[in-house]
């Protein structure tokens, strides 16, 4: 059976990849119609949707931790405590989602992996990436994603989303997942700067979308980087 195939969406707080996840989820769907596709180089049959999934959150004891890492009355959860929280996470979506679905040869989407550990709590809590590529080695055995978007609008623009959305779940639902929207925004900057540096050490994994393009102008390069990874070629 051939690995599935394993893409990651990063970037910043509102910076759009829950629209584009599910954009592209959609393409995937209809793909059978609209390409020719190289059969051995993806292997989703026909109308058969990716499995899609979130960091953190995903698994029931992943939306359990979900609730205590993000809850913004949660502030004194110490950085390493953070850190930990967002492994122990991560290490129980591989064992029951992530691993399982790509032994199955199936394509799976996954908002956020180990980069947003490297690019928060690395970059903007200062831990540092060492310890995070090595927990993600012994926590996580290593698994690479084979292809990370990683989308990077201008920091102001992302927050004022963000804290739009959440302000509206408040209100709709009570849930209060602001704790990383009310950092100061230097602490976004860090973040920022470390998923640059990432996306620089990363050339072959990760495609960069930088700017502030709209809804369309980014799904068209999402599935541009998508189709030429898979070897997936559209019909004319
Ligand atoms: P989301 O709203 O995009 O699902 O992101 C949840 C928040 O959790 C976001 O502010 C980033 C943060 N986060 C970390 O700090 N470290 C991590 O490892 C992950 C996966 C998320």
């Amino acid at each position: 059976m051939p690995r599935g195939f394993f893409i990651t969406f990063e970037g910043l707080d509102g910076s759009g990849k829950s629209t584009q996840i599910k954009r592209l989820a959609a393409w995937f769907e209809k793909l059978h119609e609209a390409a020719n596709t190289a059969a051995e180089s993806w292997a989703e049959p026909p109308g058969r949707a990716p499995v899609v999934t979130r960091q953190p959150g995903g698994t029931e004891i992943g939306d359990r931790i979900r609730a205590l890492a993000l809850d913004s009355r949660g502030t004194r959860l110490a950085p390493m405590t953070e850190m930990a929280l967002m492994f122990a996470d991560r290490a129980q979506a591989i064992a029951e989602v992530i691993q399982p679905a790509l032994d199955q040869g199936r394509i799976v989407i996954c908002d956020r992996f180990t980069d947003s550990t490297e690019a928060y709590q690395g970059g903007g809590r200062e831990l540092g990436s060492e310890i995070v590529l090595e927990l993600h080695r012994l926590l996580c055995r290593d698994l690479q994603p084979d292809l990370t978007l990683m989308l990077l609008p201008p920091v102001e623009a992302s927050l004022a989303r963000a804290q739009r959305r959440n302000e509206r779940s408040v209100a709709q639902n009570g849930r209060d997942e602001g704790r990383f929207e009310r950092e100061e925004i230097e602490f976004h900057r860090r973040v920022l700067n470390k998923y640059r540096e990432i996306a620089a050490r990363e050339r072959r994994r990760v495609v960069l979308i930088e700017g502030d393009g709209s809804i369309e102008e980014v799904h068209e390069g999402v599935v541009a980087a998508v189709a030429e990874r898979l070897g997936i070629v559209a019909k004319k």
